[in-house]
């Protein structure tokens, strides 16, 4: 049996499962969608959002890309904040790195990854020299890289902070909070390293009137 052959394989037994243990499984999921979460997290295939929160299909909306990034030119990322944040109305967004990101590590680097890579990578060398200050005081390259991908996310989710899509749901429905968390890959803890309730003033050069 070829490996992805075992995928539609387990996927039938899953499903079959799911139906034993309620019938009306499917049926109900297909209904509705109304997560209160929007996910935010690293591609990494070892920090999968449901997994690791325990979470059910249908409670949590994912956006996934390489070191768990929020550009204000990724469309993608765009299309499903404003559908999570305007249509859903999700009380929160998670952005949720982790320790050991290869992303963060590689933009710690002077290495050629090539396009499209650099330009991905540079977003996060830009979060270094931001911090640059903090993050030369660091000895141990393991602390530091573990600060950068802890720095990554604060800025990530001041990113969010930044967008019109954000501040209309703050202004007009008091919601989401925005939660900076960071997932640990040797011992499966998510440790929380910022956060912004809805509301929050951020520097009043990104702060829009008339929304
Ligand atoms: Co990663």
């Amino acid at each position: 049996m070829k490996t992805y052959e075992k995928l539609l394989l387990e996927n039938k037994a899953w499903a079959h499962e799911k139906v034993e243990d309620d019938p009306d499984y499917f049926n109900r999921l297909s209904h509705i969608q109304t997560p209160e979460f929007l996910w935010i997290g690293c591609s990494d295939s070892r920090v999968p959002a449901n997994e690791i929160t325990n979470t059910q299909p249908g409670e949590i909306f994912v956006h996934r890309n390489v070191a768990n990034l929020v550009i204000h030119t990724d469309v993608n990322l765009l299309s499903v904040l404003d559908y999570a944040v305007t249509h859903l109305k999700v009380k929160h967004v998670i952005v949720c790195g982790h320790y050991g990101c290869g992303g963060i590590k590689a933009a710690m680097t002077n290495t050629d990854y090539k396009q499209v890579l650099n330009m991905w990578l540079r977003n996060i060398k830009d979060v270094f020299r931001l911090h640059r200050d903090e993050l030369e005081g660091f000895h141990d390259e393991e602390k530091k890289f573990d600060r950068l991908v802890e720095l990554n996310v604060q800025e990530q989710v001041m990113h969010l902070a930044k967008t019109s899509i954000i501040q209309r749901a703050w202004k007009n429905e008091q919601r989401p909070d925005l939660h900076g968390w960071v997932y640990g890959l040797k011992d499966g803890i998510i440790n929380p390293v910022f956060e912004m309730k809805a509301g929050t003033h951020i520097d009043p050069l990104y702060e829009y009137e008339d929304l």
